[in-house]
């Protein structure tokens, strides 16, 4: 815990004279000291727009590179499926158009109702289409999922579910390679949103099997952006909407515009830090992925930790606060 407050300078502020907690979670997290070093230095010396035969841009694509490589580590999967954007929201909305192009009247997609509203929305506007969105109901007694329900609403007419790692107002995780096993067995694709997961355990997105997955770095300790995961061929196969010049391949044809490259360079560091962290735990670990892998199981048991006396006294029932 020393190590990383030291990571950290918004810790050692003070409000009324009392040193700060921050228990903002749904609102974002803040960042350590490398991250703020890397966007201001990325600023100051690399600044430019991509592909130009000149140093600063020759740095900016080398930025690009390590910025896609660094998420595919956080994510475990290639940095060909990795997607930037300026968020969870707006990459969702841009994937959701994408995939409502091969999309006909009565072909229906599930979302649920321990989505946050950035996974609700985006598939709703599919209903100018004639897409039918449905709702999976959650257990009232604990807030999970209602396994039963989705089994029930699963049809030949499903294209995809549209579904919540971890809930942002609630805390219940989803039971995702379960659920994602049951999609696929009816040739429909899974949307995950890792939002709210992201900063409280790791992701292995091959292992889960999703066709694609979104997270907001903001969430675990890195500058405001967004990145979708996609597997390849599921990115080659939609067409997004892009300008003709831009390129047709992976993952350039769905990141539109000129991209937020300081803000790649802060996930660069983001990144670096969840190793960092890791490996102060497992100091023998070189492998990039597997330190930040084990970054993400020690946050996890340090989180159970701090709300199992919490749960025991009864403060949260069952993923509900329960008022005194
Ligand atoms: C679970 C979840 N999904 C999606 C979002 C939206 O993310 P963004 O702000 O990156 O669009 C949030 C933001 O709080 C969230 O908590």
């Amino acid at each position: 815990m020393d190590w990383i407050h030291t990571q950290f300078p918004a810790l050692s502020q003070t409000v009324k004279g009392q040193p700060v907690a921050f228990l903002d979670g749904p609102g974002g997290t803040q960042v350590p000291q490398s991250v703020m070093h890397a966007i201001s230095h990325y600023l100051s010396t690399s600044n430019a727009n991509a592909h130009g035969a000149f140093a600063t841009s020759e740095r900016t694509d080398g930025v690009i590179k390590e910025a896609h490589q660094a998420m595919a580590d956080f994510l475990g999967c290639d940095a060909q499926e990795i997607v930037f954007g300026p968020n969870m929201t707006t990459l969702t909305f841009s994937l959701s158009r994408a995939i409502g192009r091969q999309l006909k009247s009565g072909d229906e997609i599930l979302v649920t109702c321990l989505e946050h509203d950035a996974n609700v929305s985006p598939w709703l506007a599919l209903r100018e289409k004639g897409v039918i969105v449905r709702t999976i109901d959650m257990n009232p007694q604990n807030c999970t999922l209602d396994l039963a329900d989705l089994a029930h609403k699963l049809s030949d007419k499903t294209r995809l579910l549209a579904i919540t790692y971890a809930s942002n107002a609630v805390g219940s995780i989803n039971d995702l390679p379960r659920i994602i096993q049951a999609v696929h067995s009816i040739g429909a694709s899974v949307f995950v949103d890792a939002v709210h997961y992201a900063a409280h355990g790791p992701i292995n997105v091959r292992a889960l099997d999703c066709d694609f997955l979104v997270c907001s770095p903001y969430k675990f300790f890195g500058p405001h952006m967004g990145v979708l995961y996609g597997k390849k061929e599921k990115l080659r196969q939609l067409l997004p909407y892009k300008v003709r010049p831009a390129s047709d391949e992976i993952p350039d044809c769905w990141e539109t515009g000129t991209q937020n490259h300081e803000g790649m360079a802060g996930v660069i560091a983001t990144i670096n830090y969840l190793a960092a962290l890791g490996k102060q735990f497992s100091p023998a670990v070189t492998d990039r992925r597997a330190a930040i892998v084990m970054a993400m199981h020690e946050t996890h048991r340090y989180g159970q930790q701090l709300c199992k006396p919490l749960v025991e006294q009864g403060c949260f029932m069952l993923g509900r606060v329960k008022h005194p």
